[in-house]
């Protein structure tokens, strides 16, 4: 991602949620706000994915592919990650590298609690852009952080959040597009700001071979048939085994409560999870601090 671009895989993600909406983990996974954040073009390929409307055309099948399998990754962290919020219900919420969640949007729960959005300054320009006057159910604040440049502790502290009182982080989608070096750095800003009771909730790559040579294919595919690929300005930068990301955290004085693949999350939260290796390759660890 470019200083000026705004993030294409946000709205690849956005699409995938307004896919799985009201069709995937039924009862356990939802977000209407989805679709509304979407562009006329954008929600082109979601109106066909709910409809089932297989394409004939090659390149616009792939894209279709793609943005299913998507979905199905999508439904299924939300859940986790919605769980894991609604568990600990914590007096601040800070979501790292926001994109279009829409939690603050959707999730009643979150009514009094003071939501910081932090994202890539185009990012975040985008999406209030997108939202327009639509109101929040909570308190929200948008931090604008290029991570890895800017210091996200004093952003956070000019936006308001108080480090004595504890917080839930979401960091969702975002670590594969940063450098171990700044993963580890925003881990170290994030334990800074963490009251006892604070708990981060992440979602990481694991090296995976067959998930890594499946991407890359269909991101070639995507740019020989002349579809956007969502990737080609936001690269993986870092993927991480349960273990290498357990250390980076517990250095920093967390402690990992649960570490799952999102397959097995998808069988939990009754996502149907047809693409194993592209659910499997992705983990969600939360980690609480004492
Ligand atoms: C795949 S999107 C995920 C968005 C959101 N968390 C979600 O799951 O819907 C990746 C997000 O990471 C943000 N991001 C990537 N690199 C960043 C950086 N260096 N600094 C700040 N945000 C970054 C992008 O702006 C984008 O919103």
């Amino acid at each position: 991602m470019t200083e000026r671009a705004a993030s294409r895989t946000a709205i690849l993600v956005c699409q995938g949620r307004a896919v799985a909406d009201g069709r995937l983990g039924v009862g356990r996974f939802s977000d209407p706000i989805a679709v509304d954040l979407l562009l006329d073009d954008e929600r082109e390929i979601v109106e066909h994915l709910r409809a089932g409307a297989v394409p004939k055309a090659f390149g616009a099948r792939v894209e279709y592919e793609f943005v299913s399998a998507t979905s199905e990754v999508l439904a299924a962290r939300t859940v986790a990650i919605d769980d894991a919020v609604r568990e600990k219900r914590l007096p601040q919420l800070v979501i790292l590298g926001a994109g279009l969640d829409a939690r603050a949007w959707r999730m009643p729960e979150l009514s009094g609690v003071s939501v910081f959005e932090v994202d890539h300054p185009a990012s975040q320009a985008e999406k209030r852009e997108r939202l327009g006057e639509r109101e929040p159910l909570a308190a929200v604040r948008f931090v604008p952080v290029d991570f890895g440049k800017d210091s996200l502790g004093a952003a956070l502290t000019e936006a308001g959040h108080d480090e004595s009182r504890p917080t839930t982080w979401i960091w969702e989608g975002v670590v594969p597009y940063l450098t171990r070096a700044e993963v580890g750095e925003t881990v170290t800003e994030v334990a800074k700001r963490s009251a006892a009771g604070s708990r981060l909730i992440v979602t990481y790559p694991t090296p995976n071979r067959l998930y890594h040579y499946g991407r890359r294919a269909m991101e070639v595919l995507l740019s020989l048939t002349g579809r956007t690929n969502p990737m080609a300005r936001e690269p993986q930068r870092s993927s991480w085994t349960p273990e290498a990301m357990a250390t980076v955290l517990t250095d920093r004085g967390f402690t990992v409560t649960s570490d799952r693949d999102l397959l097995t999350i998808a069988r939990v939260a009754g996502v149907e999870g047809k693409r194993g290796s592209f659910l499997s390759s992705g983990h969600l660890v939360v980690a609480d601090r004492g």
